[in-house]
């Protein structure tokens, strides 16, 4: 999958506005799923789930800086994104199905705060970017 130069601009330029926030942006949208999917709490037994708890805050801001560092690589999101891969395929073993469960949850934080920015074009854009980046961290499950 590929993503035409304006693409490219819309997710950048999406994810700058986000970048100052990361921790309490991705905190917010895995409360969301949380609330919202709670079956999705299966895998973070070990953390403290509460409104805005460390634990929220850490991993929030891990995976809005994970997708930040992947929108620098956006020719080659397999090679970037491998580790990730490797991680939720073969030690967290993440059922594929969640990936599409957090990433309506972190477009409805997007959304929420950006609204100007995050129009319908760059929803669509940003819609496909976060499909590409599950797929790759989905594919290595056998
Ligand atoms: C856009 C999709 C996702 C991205 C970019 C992402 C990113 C990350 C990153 C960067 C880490 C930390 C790796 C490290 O510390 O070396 C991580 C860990 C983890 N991920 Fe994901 N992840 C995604 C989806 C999911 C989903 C859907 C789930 C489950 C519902 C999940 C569950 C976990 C768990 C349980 C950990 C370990 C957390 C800990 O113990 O600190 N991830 N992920």
């Amino acid at each position: 999958m590929t993503f035409s130069d304006a693409e490219k601009a819309a997710i950048v330029s999406i994810l700058g506005k986000a970048s100052g926030k990361v921790s309490s942006l991705g905190a917010e949208a895995l409360e969301r799923m949380f609330l919202g999917f709670p079956q999705t709490k299966t895998y973070f037994n070990h953390f403290d789930l509460s409104h805005g708890s460390a634990d929220m805050q850490r991993y929030g801001g891990k995976v809005l800086g994970a997708l930040a560092e992947a929108a620098k690589h956006l020719d080659n999101l397999e090679g970037s994104l491998s580790k990730l891969s490797d991680l939720h395929a073969f030690n967290l073993r993440v059922d594929p199905g969640n990936f599409n469960l957090l990433s309506h949850s972190i477009q409805g934080v997007l959304a929420s705060h950006f609204s100007t920015d995050f129009d319908a074009n760059t929803h669509a854009v940003f819609d496909k970017f976060l499909a590409v980046v599950s797929h790759i961290l989905t594919s290595k499950y056998r």
